[in-house]
């Protein structure tokens, strides 16, 4: 069955089975596809919605009333690889960690290869509603397993995102895929975000989310103001290290989050998404080095 085609009035909803990580997987999808039903909507993701409704599951119950932030995430790492896009639209983009992203049915670009990385029963989660195809590759291994990066061609510029992910490694886990993608795909962007130290406290003591919910550990918490001199302690010549603007589209936060943005000791406490450039290689035949010369 072509899963293009689910129509969720016929089809019996499935259970996921999901737990630990990949279970968070849900909540994402529960934030970015219950979007579709407000008038005020930041994101309208059919494909998400679609899926939403084909799993058996009580979103609510575990992760409480749908709010905006995993859509305004999407929105901002769909607008960073837009931009990458159009300077390079045969480029290969990576997701490690996926889960149930549906950002390719998002983006138009028909000439891009994308390879979803995810632990195989994510991927099996996965491919219940998304087929892969020879564009859209998915590579079921932990992306901590670094021979997803064999797979990843080497001839065309490479966007790498990790949207949720980092903050379940450890720090040195990070620090040691950094590494390896730095030495293996030189020139490559990775747009991630991360969580303040006091978030990933709070989770290390059990975050009871809803009654019925409790979040995994999220070890690798790390304040904004840390963040840049952290990784250009581990990659030194980083071509760029660029924070990106997390504005919240509604409610009160939307008068209060400027103001406390503006005091740098509370901003600091805040997570944040960044967008990084490792450097190219000084092969003459790098696809990456004529971007940044
Ligand atoms: C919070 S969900 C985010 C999913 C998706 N990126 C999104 O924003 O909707 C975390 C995802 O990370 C995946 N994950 C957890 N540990 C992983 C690992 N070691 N390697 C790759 N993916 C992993 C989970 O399976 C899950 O899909």
């Amino acid at each position: 069955m072509s899963t293009d085609t689910i129509n969720t009035n016929t089809m019996t909803p499935e259970s996921p089975n999901l737990t630990g990580v990949p279970e968070t997987m849900l909540w994402t999808l529960h934030n970015r596809a219950s979007e579709m039903l407000r008038d005020d909507a930041i994101l309208k993701d059919e494909k998400a919605y679609e899926i939403y409704r084909s799993i058996d599951y009580d979103f609510e119950g575990s992760f409480g009333k749908p709010d905006f932030s995993h859509a305004m995430r999407s929105l901002i790492f769909d607008q960073e690889l837009k931009k990458f896009l159009q300077t390079h639209p045969n480029g290969v983009i990576v997701n490690l960690g996926e889960g149930l992203e549906t950002q390719r049915f998002r983006i138009n670009s028909p000439e891009a290869t994308w390879f979803t990385v995810d632990l195989p029963e994510s991927i099996a989660i996965r491919e219940r509603f998304i087929q892969p195809d020879e564009n859209h590759i998915h590579i079921s291994c932990s992306a901590l397993d670094t021979q997803w990066i064999d797979a990843i061609p080497t001839d065309r510029p490479v966007y790498i995102t990790a949207q949720g992910l980092f903050m379940y490694f450890q720090e040195q886990e990070v620090k040691e895929l950094f590494i390896e993608i730095n030495q293996r795909l030189p020139g490559a962007c990775l747009a991630f975000d991360n969580l303040p130290r006091w978030m990933s406290k709070k989770t290390l003591k059990g975050w009871k989310k809803t009654e019925s919910y409790t979040t995994p550990p999220m070890p690798w918490g790390v304040n904004r103001d840390e963040l840049k001199p952290l990784v250009e302690s581990w990659i030194p010549g980083l071509q760029e290290f660029r924070p990106i603007k997390f504005t919240v589209p509604r409610g009160i936060w939307r008068y209060l989050m400027p103001i406390l943005e503006a005091i740098p000791v509370v901003k600091n406490f805040g997570g944040g998404i960044t967008a990084i450039q490792f450097a190219a290689s000084e092969r003459p035949d790098n696809p990456a080095k004529t971007d940044i010369d």
